[in-house]
């Protein structure tokens, strides 16, 4: 207040205090009488409910809205850096688009903040400043235990498919029994950077392993495989591991890949924590993969429960208590999300194909997805047109596609289902199969936009036995409640036996599900996420480029048979290419869609001065025309000594399936193919096989391989043939002059295979 300096001073200050009065008077007056007898008691109640914590403060509102504002600033800056989503660092994972599909982790972090004072260099931190802090560990915590750093891997190596359905189902199991999609990773090995497999990173790996070729890693594994190989010491140290092996014991090398995994995983220091389960195709694969199945994803999850400090994961509640049903397998959840275009954005598609037709690669290298459409010059029957087996002879083209191959290659078809198969399925499920779409993430190998015919034609496998997880997929579309009781019956444990009967070996095609179980309707995007790939067919190559300048040729016999149920089934790619076969007799311009496969071992020796003994019986023989080719071109240019080449051959009747004969009488004939010894197995009462024909030779031959070194062939059938003609081999080396023990000539064969002496390419 300024000081009084004179009288006037004085009255001024009398005349505003006696207004000051008056107006508080006034409004104090009826302040007093009337708002405060209701707004005290209100208060008072305010006061109270504020103490008891039932209502919040003025203060904490205040600050409930600072952390309002705070919170939104840092699910802006998380989304900025995207953090959230990043995958497990080190593998393509196939469940990284479903971070993208699901609930966002900043999304599940929006809760109420507490307010409390936490302490920084001992000095209490209060009010906003200590929220924002609580509010960053809440989150990183939320996100850890979302994105934890310890992850379970879930693993494959599978040529055709298996191995990759059965991991998917573990890695449903894990993702369901322990309460988040975001534990679990599930990858072919190849996408794993082995330097992962940490106790930090990946201390638990269930993995799937089957072998290809003879003994040989599948594609998908190839680069990992060589890689662990060539680790010593005890890299994977910390790691806990548990695997399916999937082989069939009618190759010689039974479960090659799955066996050497394990050994190298526990060389390197890992530790098995579960059974070392072995599922032969000759038994069937089900049991022991359901087994084993159950009896991993629980011992997985006890050692990941141990190792985070995590608690749950009850593995026992799953498979299908609630439908009344035991040991059914788990209802994959759905990866992908489908985008329907309009009939107008689908235009262009409908005719669309997956790939361009015209794509040529400067390298010549090409693969599934991008294949080189090479165009079929000329095509041969070897069987005449009245034979119940077909066996084609088919020459591509090759010009400017800058694909180089070698005797011995195979390459890949990417063939195409029915069309008569595929639009029975399109009229069953009233689907218009122009509709087009795309999808979230790829889906194996289909390029987006597709039309759903094009899909089912070209991408998806429609034919091969359903396995159970697409019959529970189908069960669970099944309008009619007793169709989808019978169906999940068939796939529960008590189903076992119907499962067998009516689906291994009644070997039903999808169309033939729809009809036994008519209320079955799926959604279009079900069936083209669930439904397995088409997988691409490989034919060996039968020539040699050095004589058959800008062409590739092949044979292949058309697969028709009938099942137990009397169904009369045929092979996808080999009808295909008969009625391309067709078309081309027409006139018409076919182009068919392929890649290289080339063979490491299975290749002619660069030197000729060695003895080659080739056997391969029906189609089988194919590579031999390429190494026989290959052989005479190589002889014409070198003045080395040559060494003996021997063909064993077989087929039923000189007069019906006599594949490649004018080349090789013709090559034998002019002394470039030493001997030529066929086995016709139908011109007489007794089968004669190669092996019996190698029996004649056995003292020669056993001479050849033992003395001279020779290399040893095989190609064809790996299910009967390949064994016969190996254990022939060994009975040679056995009554040879070295007269082998059985166990030697065991592994003298084992030594002649390691060192690329004895090479086998066959296939079931
Ligand atoms: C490296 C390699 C090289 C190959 N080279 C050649 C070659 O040069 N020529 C050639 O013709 N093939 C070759 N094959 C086989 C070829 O890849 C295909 O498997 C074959 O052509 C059949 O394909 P598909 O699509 O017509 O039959 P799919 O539709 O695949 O049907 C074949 C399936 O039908 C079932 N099946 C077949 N016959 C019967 C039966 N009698 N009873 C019950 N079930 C049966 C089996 O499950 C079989 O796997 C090769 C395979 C490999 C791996
Ligand atoms: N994945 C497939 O579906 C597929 C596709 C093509 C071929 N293959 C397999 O590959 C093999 C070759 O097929 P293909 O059609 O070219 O020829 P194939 O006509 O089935 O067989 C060629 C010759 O081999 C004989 N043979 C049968 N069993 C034998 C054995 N254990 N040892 C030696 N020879 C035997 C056959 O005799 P008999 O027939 O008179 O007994 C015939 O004379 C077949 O065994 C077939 O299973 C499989
Ligand atoms: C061409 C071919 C070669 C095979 N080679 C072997 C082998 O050498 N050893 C073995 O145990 N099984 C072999 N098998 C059997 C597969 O490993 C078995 O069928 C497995 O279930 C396939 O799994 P996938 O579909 O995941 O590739 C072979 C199968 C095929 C078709």
């Amino acid at each position: 207040m300024a000081p009084l300096s004179s009288v006037d001073d004085f009255v001024d200050l009398v005349k505003r205090n006696t207004l000051a009065s008056v107006l508080c008077a006034l409004v104090g007056f009826p302040l007093a009488c009337f708002v405060l007898p209701i707004a005290a008691p209100l208060a008072l109640v305010y006061y109270v409910l504020v103490q008891q914590n039932m209502v919040p403060s003025p203060l904490a509102l205040q600050r409930q809205s600072a952390a309002k504002a705070a919170e939104t600033k840092v699910e802006e800056e998380g989304k900025k850096a995207g953090s959230d989503t990043t995958p497990a660092s080190g593998v393509k994972t196939e469940s990284e688009g479903k971070a993208k599909a699901g609930a966002s982790v900043v999304g599940k972090v929006a809760q109420r903040p507490q307010v409390e004072s936490s302490v920084e260099g001992g000095r209490p931190l209060t009010g906003g400043v200590a929220l924002l802090r609580r509010m960053r560990e809440q989150k990183a915590a939320q996100a850890k235990r979302d994105n934890p750093d310890k992850k379970i891997l879930v693993a494959y190596a599978s040529q055709t498919g298996t191995a990759h359905e059965i991991a998917k189902v573990v890695h449903a199991q894990i993702a369901e029994s322990c309460g988040s999609a975001k534990i679990p990773v599930l990858a072919a090995f190849n996408d794993v950077d082995i330097d992962t497999l940490r106790a930090d990173k990946f201390p638990l790996v269930a993995f799937v392993a089957a072998s290809t070729g003879d003994g040989d890693p599948p594609d998908n594994t190839a680069s990992f495989y060589a890689k662990m190989l060539r680790k010593s010491d005890d890299e994977f140290k910390g790691v806990k591991y548990t695997c399916l092996g999937l082989g069939d014991s009618n190759y010689t090398r039974f479960m090659a890949v799955p066996r050497n995994m394990r050994k190298k995983f526990q060389s390197l220091g890992a530790e098995n924590i579960y059974w070392d389960a072995e599922a032969d195709e000759v038994d069937g694969l089900e049991e022991t993969v359901d087994k084993w199945t159950e009896g991993a994803v629980k011992a997985v999850l006890k050692e990941y429960n141990a190792l985070t400090n995590r608690s749950g994961g009850n593995v026992e509640a799953k498979g299908g208590k609630d439908s009344g049903f035991l040991g059914l397998p788990a209802l994959l959840p759905r990866r992908v999300q489908f985008t329907w275009l309009s009939a107008k954005e689908g235009e262009g598609v409908k005719k669309g194909l997956r790939f361009s037709r015209d794509h040529v690669d400067g390298r010549g290298s090409y693969g599934p997805l991008a294949p080189y459409f090479a165009k079929v010059k000329s095509v041969k029957r070897v069987t005449p047109a009245d034979y119940e087996k077909q066996i084609i002879h088919m020459e591509l083209c090759l010009e400017g596609s800058n694909i180089s191959y070698k005797p011995g290659d195979a390459f890949g078809v990417l063939p195409e289902n029915s069309a008569d198969l595929v639009g029975k399925i399109l009229s069953y499920l009233g689907e218009d199969g122009s509709k087009c779409f795309t999808t979230s993430e790829q889906l194996n190998s289909i390029q987006t936009p597709c039309s759903i015919k094009d899909a089912l034609s070209l991408h998806c496998d429609l034919t091969s036995p359903p396995k159970k997880t697409l019959l529970r997929m189908l069960a669970e579309s099944c309008g009619e409640e007793k169709e989808k009781a019978s169906l999940l019956e068939m796939i529960s444990t008590a189903g076992k036996e119907r499962y067998r009967k009516e689906i291994l070996e009644g070997q039903p095609n999808l169309l033939d599900i729809f009809q036994a179980y008519p209320s079955c309707k799926p959604h279009a995007e079900d069936l083209i996420e669930f439904l397995p790939a088409l997988a691409p067919r490989e034919y060996s190559v039968s020539s040699a480029s050095q004589v058959h300048t800008g062409e590739m040729h092949f044979a292949f016999s058309v697969v028709e048979y009938e099942t137990v149920k009397g169904r009369v089934r045929h092979g996808v790619a080999t009808t295909w290419l008969s009625k391309l076969a067709e078309e081309v007799e027409q006139g018409k311009t076919v182009r068919i869609p392929i890649f290289m496969r080339p063979s490491k071992e299975f290749q002619h020796p660069e030197s000729i001065s060695k003895p080659i003994i080739m056997i391969g019986p029906g189609t089988g023989v194919s590579p031999f025309r390429g190494f026989s080719h290959y052989r005479s071109f190589l002889q014409s240019r070198s003045k080395q000594d040559v060494g003996e080449s021997w063909l064993f051959y077989g087929c039923r009747d000189r007069t019906k399936d006599f594949l490649y004969e004018e080349d090789f009488t013709e090559l034998h004939e002019k002394s470039l193919l030493n001997h030529y010894e066929i086995a016709f197995s139908r011109e007489q009462a007794e089968k004669v096989y190669v092996q019996h024909k190698m029996q004649d030779h056995q003292e020669k031959l056993g001479k050849l391989i033992l003395e001279k070194e020779a290399y040893v062939f095989v190609c064809g059938d790996g299910l009967h043939m390949a064994k016969d003609v190996h254990k022939k081999l060994e009975d040679i080396l056995c009554t040879s002059d070295a007269a082998m023990t059985p166990s030697s000539a065991k592994s003298y064969l084992q030594d002649m295979q390691k060192g690329g002496r004895y090479v086998r390419d066959i296939w079931s």
